[in-house]
């Protein structure tokens, strides 16, 4: 395993930490800078009843077919078609694979894919008719869609390179705790088991609701914790040392988590992208039809 992932590694543009904090923060900001910027000055436009519209000193520029109104509409589908071509260029293409890694392209789709609609959304003005519109509420229900994938994706875990690892694999990624706690710290016997029982949870008596299950081992965890780092304390360590093993105990706890929903997880993602990709489509090619009959009524933006 470590071979592969040094291997592979080699071939990959590896950003560190703070590279790829900044990396993500610069999206966010972005991303909320463009629209409290559109809100701020759109706000009474958008604000006024479709009929008053007419009158607003803003509609010339605001409304869907206006300079401004229909440039967010072209510069919104284009970082849409960017996030999305590239990200299936970079799947599918090995040569892409040199370019950094899968997971960082994801995020460039997310983020384009997210600002794109928003650019979309003020394009429509807030005014959501015809034919067109099954392309806007299709945009809706990928973007809605994305964020319960994006959420089931990061549970599922992966090798570098972004393939779905198998549960052995999973399983291979579990320290020694118990040889660790031997080594590093002079616990009694009774803290010992107590730490080293606390990280082998039998997942197989919960079979519960996934939700519900969810909420209660995040409780449960919780708890966990709290009892490893009382029996800590009371074996005399050092503040840091609590902290360090109750993190490795927390580690074990959250990969037991991944383990037990592994199959869930994997087998939830392939529905998830029955539902992602077609309403994906229909929101393409509806857009297609849309901008082929703006063109047809001799809307050309500033061209
Ligand atoms: C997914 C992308 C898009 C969506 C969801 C969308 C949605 C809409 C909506 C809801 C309207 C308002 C319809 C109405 O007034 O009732 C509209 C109007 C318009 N859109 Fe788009 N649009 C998209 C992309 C584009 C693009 C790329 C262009 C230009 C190349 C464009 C050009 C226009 C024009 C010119 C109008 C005004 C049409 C008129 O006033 O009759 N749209 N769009
Ligand atoms: C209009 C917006 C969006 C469109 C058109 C779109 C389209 C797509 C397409 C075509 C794929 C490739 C599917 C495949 O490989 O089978 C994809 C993958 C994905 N998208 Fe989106 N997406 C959009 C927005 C989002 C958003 C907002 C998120 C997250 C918040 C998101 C999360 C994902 C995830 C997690 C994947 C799967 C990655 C993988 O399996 O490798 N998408 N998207």
């Amino acid at each position: 395993m470590l071979g592969e992932h040094s291997a592979i590694s080699k071939h990959f543009v590896i950003m560190s930490q703070l590279a790829h904090r900044i990396y993500i923060y610069s999206f966010v900001t972005i991303v909320i800078l463009v629209t409290a910027y559109l809100f701020y000055q759109g706000i009474s436009y958008y604000s006024t009843s479709e009929v008053d519209r007419f009158y607003h000193p803003s509609h010339d520029l605001l409304k869907p077919s206006g300079a401004f109104g229909h440039g967010y509409g072209i510069v919104g589908t284009l970082l849409v078609l960017i996030g999305v071509f590239t990200y299936i260029a970079r799947k599918r293409y090995r040569f892409l694979t040199r370019l950094g890694r899968l997971k960082y392209w994801l995020e460039f789709h997310i983020f384009l894919c997210s600002l794109g609609p928003i650019l979309i959304l003020f394009h429509t003005a807030f005014k959501f008719g015809g034919i067109v519109s099954i392309s806007f509420w299709s945009m809706v229900a990928v973007v809605a869609s994305g964020v319960i994938g994006r959420f089931i994706y990061i549970q599922i875990p992966r090798s570098i390179e972004g393939r779905e690892l198998s549960l052995q694999e999973v399983r291979g990624m579990k320290t020694n705790i118990g040889t660790f706690l031997q080594n590093s710290y002079q616990l009694d016997q009774e803290s010992y088991d107590a730490v080293l029982e606390s990280t082998l949870v039998s997942y197989e008596e919960r079979k519960t609701n996934l939700i519900t299950g969810i909420v209660q081992k995040f409780f449960d965890d919780k708890m966990t914790i709290r009892r490893v780092k009382g029996i800590l304390r009371k074996n005399g360590l050092s503040g840091p040392d609590i902290r360090h093993v109750a993190k490795l105990v927390g580690n074990e706890l959250a990969l037991n988590n991944r383990i037990d929903r592994l199959q869930t997880m994997q087998q939830l993602f392939k529905y998830w992208h029955v539902a992602h990709l077609p309403f994906a489509l229909i929101m393409l090619i509806i857009m297609v039809i849309h901008v082929g009959v703006t063109i047809a009524f001799g809307y050309r933006w500033i061209f």
